[in-house]
């Protein structure tokens, strides 16, 4: 694509000559991105572009997308139920299958009861907005996902970001807000961009002393962290302390969509006003059957999170050995910092036409300065695709000048 001027009949500029013009400026900034397509499969090693890869760009977290037990169950969901839902939730699109996983997720998470949503972006999104106003406030880790941000905003409460991880200034902001009747404390579990843990138990104990609303967006965390898989709060043994936990069925259970998890009054209140759930067709059959396959997977098959981990490891200490600087990651999504974005970029194609898809990310997924190329490993990579990644990163990156 390039900036040209559209011709129109009356050989006027577009009216969306601004966004050639804004174009134009993410490829000064480097910035600008061509997808990359996956030809086959979504797996550790797989074709993109045409070209064979080491795949450390998927949040496929267990190889959940290619297990046979999720497409067995799809492919019988299909032959039974047919290919959509056919409606929203509220109108006729809730099946048995629907119903099934929510109890399903509910028992998994240990909370009264649970609600599917067709995204973790509609997830969280739909509930922050639901469920404040414009007299509530928000309190958000600075690293929160976009589609938390993207709530907040709809719900036309006041935000107040507070550092990334730091509970004394999410304590003074609960301090200097004292007055506000509702406000919600919201974080990720996992932070998506940089890999670290949110101090939950200190995080949960604020919100708790204030009286606030406990919400947690577990997007990174489910199927990785807790027993089987069930996430921060399990993972910090935190059952009951938390007021509402979503989570993704699109990462690590290699489906798609995203849940509630809470008390019966949450998701009974969700169901009648969380605009995706009113307004937005629910999953197909077969998302809704490959889902309730996956979770039989997480109990069944435990040694793929135990894998996850031990790739995990293998994988830091390699990048530590060759001296990457790889910030605070303490999970699978292990970024490896760069600075400016350009040479992100650089970075990435370059390892790319050496077999290794590690996808640079700059501005505004990250901040500015703070590119990076971000890697996860998952629990179906062999320790002979991360050591030949590690090779490929550890000799470009020293052809760069990003290690010596
Ligand atoms: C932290 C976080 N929350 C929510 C989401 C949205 O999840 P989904 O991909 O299921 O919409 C993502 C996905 O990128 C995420 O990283």
């Amino acid at each position: 694509m390039s900036a040209t001027t559209r011709a129109t009949p009356s050989a006027a500029p577009s009216p969306l000559q601004f966004l050639d013009d804004a174009l134009v400026e993410l490829r000064r900034d480097g910035l600008y991105r061509s997808l990359r397509i996956l030809d086959g499969e979504q797996k550790a090693h797989a074709r993109f572009d045409g070209r064979e890869v080491i795949n450390l760009s998927s949040n496929n977290y267990l190889g959940l997308t290619t297990h046979p037990k999720l497409r067995d169950a799809a492919l019988r969901a299909v032959k039974e139920l047919g290919v959509g839902s056919g409606s929203v939730r509220t109108i006729a699109g809730t099946m048995d299958l629907h119903m099934a996983l929510e109890r399903r997720i509910a028992a998994f998470k240990k909370t009264e009861a649970a609600v599917v949503f067709q995204s973790g972006f509609a997830a969280n999104a739909g509930t922050v907005s639901a469920i404040l106003g414009k007299e509530d406030l928000i309190l958000s880790d600075e690293l929160n996902h976009a589609s938390i941000i993207d709530g907040a905003r709809l719900s036309r409460a006041t935000i107040k970001v507070f550092p990334h991880r730091d509970v004394a200034a999410l304590r003074r902001l609960l301090e200097e807000t004292k007055d506000v009747k509702r406000r919600l404390v919201i974080t990720d579990g996992v932070f998506s961009m940089d890999g670290d843990v949110a101090p939950l138990r200190d995080v949960a104990a604020a919100a708790r002393d204030h009286g606030a609303i406990m919400m947690i967006d577990d997007a990174h965390s489910s199927g990785v962290l807790g027993r089987n898989g069930r996430g921060t709060v399990d993972h910090f043994d935190l059952h009951g302390q938390v007021d509402i936990q979503v989570g993704t069925l699109s990462k690590a259970l290699g489906v798609l969509g995203g849940y509630v998890c809470g008390s019966k009054s949450l998701i009974d209140f969700l169901c009648h006003r969380a605009r995706p759930f009113l307004f937005s067709t629910s999953h197909p059959p077969a998302v809704a059957a490959a889902c309730l396959a996956a979770f039989d997977v997480l109990e069944e098959e435990p040694e793929r999170i135990e894998r996850l981990w031990t790739n995990t490891k293998r994988f830091k200490a390699g990048l530590a050995r060759l001296g990457f600087n790889t910030g605070t990651s303490e999970t699978p999504i292990t970024p490896i910092l760069v600075g400016e974005a350009d040479l992100a970029m650089r970075f990435s194609d370059r390892v790319f036409e050496r077999g290794v898809f590690a996808q640079g990310i700059g501005f505004p997924t990250v901040a500015k300065g703070k590119a990076r190329l971000r890697t996860i490993v998952t629990a179906t990579h062999t320790e002979a695709e991360l050591d030949q990644a590690l090779d490929v990163l550890g000799s470009t990156g020293r052809e760069l000048g990003i290690v010596t």
